[in-house]
């Protein structure tokens, strides 16, 4: 798997693009959401024409399931490798749209493996028979009221999936698409230190 990665601070954000992305894009964002923490950032390893994505649709907001889980479960171990060799410790995923959808995906299926996350535009990754064991950890999830490409329904059927599992989920509402920028970044630049402070540790 290709990946960027920046030595820094704990907890460290795992940085998961969007379809059509690569894993220097968010590099930026990591940097402005906590300055000093260490950054992994790995590229998804799907090509959609040409496109990376971190797992395989049928058509748009369709999932391969099959898909998913396996790159779900090869990304938890390829994040469990790094924090064992660069002495991690806690990681925060940061994820968009794509990226969001399998850090969703990686909280459900792998719990333990992240110790919260920043969900920009997701959607609800794939139905499970139980509810997941998340312990309590704190999950951002930030929706666009007027997004193209995720439903309505989906960031509240979300919210509910997660705290079914006993994560203390904030869902905010943002007036805007599927597109991000600075009133996102800032929402969870402030999550962010009000659950995990602002040192290192
Ligand atoms: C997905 O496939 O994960 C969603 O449709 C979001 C996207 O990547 O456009």
């Amino acid at each position: 798997m290709l990946f960027r990665f920046e030595a820094g601070s704990s907890p460290a954000l795992l940085l998961l693009h969007g379809t059509g992305g690569d894993e220097n894009d968010l590099l930026g964002l990591g940097r402005l959401l906590r300055p000093g923490a260490a950054l992994l950032s790995p590229r998804g390893e799907v090509l959609e024409n040409g496109q990376p994505r971190f797992f395989r649709r049928l058509a748009p907001g369709v999932f391969d399931e099959q898909d998913l889980i396996r790159r779900t479960y090869d990304l938890a171990d390829f994040v469990e490798d790094h924090r064992e060799r660069q002495g991690l410790g806690r990681i925060i995923a940061v994820g968009y749209s794509n990226g969001a959808n399998i850090a969703a995906s990686m909280l459900v299926l792998r719990p333990g493996v992240l110790a919260g996350a920043i969900l920009f535009r997701a959607m609800v990754p794939l139905e499970l028979p139980h509810p997941p064991q998340l312990g309590g950890i704190p999950v951002l999830i930030i929706a666009g009221r007027r997004d193209e490409m995720v439903s309505a329904d989906q960031p509240q059927r979300l919210a509910t999936l997660l705290i079914r599992g006993g994560a203390e989920v904030t869902l905010a509402l943002q007036d805007a698409g599927h597109g991000i920028g600075p009133d996102d970044f800032q929402l969870a630049a402030d999550w962010l230190a009000k659950n995990f402070g602002t040192g290192s540790g």
